[in-house]
């Protein structure tokens, strides 16, 4: 395949070290040299896990700020993360989005920080159920898109995640063919717009209630090159979701 099988967990606002030490010592028994891993655990816990696992997985933070230091109380940089061997982050997540107000102007400029600092991103998008009803899902992130593009140099540190909102934590994924669907339209939308290159090496992941059931079939999309893995992550079931194309 052209682009490597890549799966991200985002463990959102959950885990102590006790659950965390059941979900490593999981992911340490992992072989799928096929499927790039990636986790992010909570920022309170990535020195943590850094420290516990496999070096087959890597890790990523959940969030950074824009600038490397400074008067930010309650914000991290991406020079803080990369000085923990932090060198990944998931940027403009559906819920920085919409529980904490960002904006494509600010996921703009974290992402361009956080590639200025060395580590590599993974910038989310993804429409509303209002605006998929509305009939504006690729006006939506086409536009998502726009801001993360203007940001962004080198596209080997990118992976895109679309996340549809109404799929997150809600039990109800997107059909494999509403999946790929964007996902094809994404991937022309980066023909258009950056290049073809950019186009077919740049990994673009799907994100909304996958599990263990249905990532084989969701899979199948010749433009789903992987996932972003919510709840599911924090399962053994995991293991199956990186499996999920080998
Ligand atoms: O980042 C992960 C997504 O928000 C998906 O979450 O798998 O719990 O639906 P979920």
């Amino acid at each position: 395949a052209e682009r490597k099988f890549f799966v991200g967990g985002n463990f959102k606002m959950n885990g102590t070290k006790a659950s965390l030490d059941d979900i490593i010592t999981n992911l340490n028994t992992v072989n799928c040299p096929v499927t790039d891993v990636v986790v992010a655990p909570p920022t309170l816990y990535l020195d943590y896990v850094i420290n516990k696992i496999t070096s087959q997985v890597q890790v990523a933070s959940q969030n950074c700020y824009k600038v490397s230091k400074g008067a930010y109380t309650g914000e991290v940089s991406p020079a803080m993360l990369t000085d923990i061997g932090v060198n990944w982050v998931v940027l403009g997540h559906s819920e920085r989005r919409h529980v904490f107000n960002e904006t494509n102007e600010l996921i703009g400029s974290k992402v361009k920080h956080a590639l200025e600092s060395g580590l590599s991103v993974i910038p989310c998008i993804g429409e509303k159920l209002d605006e998929r009803e509305a009939g504006v899902t690729e006006q939506v992130v086409f536009e998502q898109m726009k801001f993360i593009k203007d940001n962004v140099e080198d596209w080997t540190k990118v992976v895109i995640a679309y996340e549809p909102v109404w799929a997150i934590g809600t039990g109800k994924t997107a059909t494999p063919g509403q999946a790929q669907e964007i996902h094809e339209k994404l991937r022309k939308w980066l023909a258009d717009n950056v290049s073809e290159a950019v186009a077919k090496s740049t990994r673009i992941i799907y994100g909304g209630s996958v599990n263990g059931g249905n990532c084989k079939e969701l899979a199948k999309g010749k433009d789903i090159d992987g996932f972003l893995v919510g709840g599911a992550s924090l399962k053994p079931e995991f293991l199956d979701i990186i499996k999920a194309n080998a």
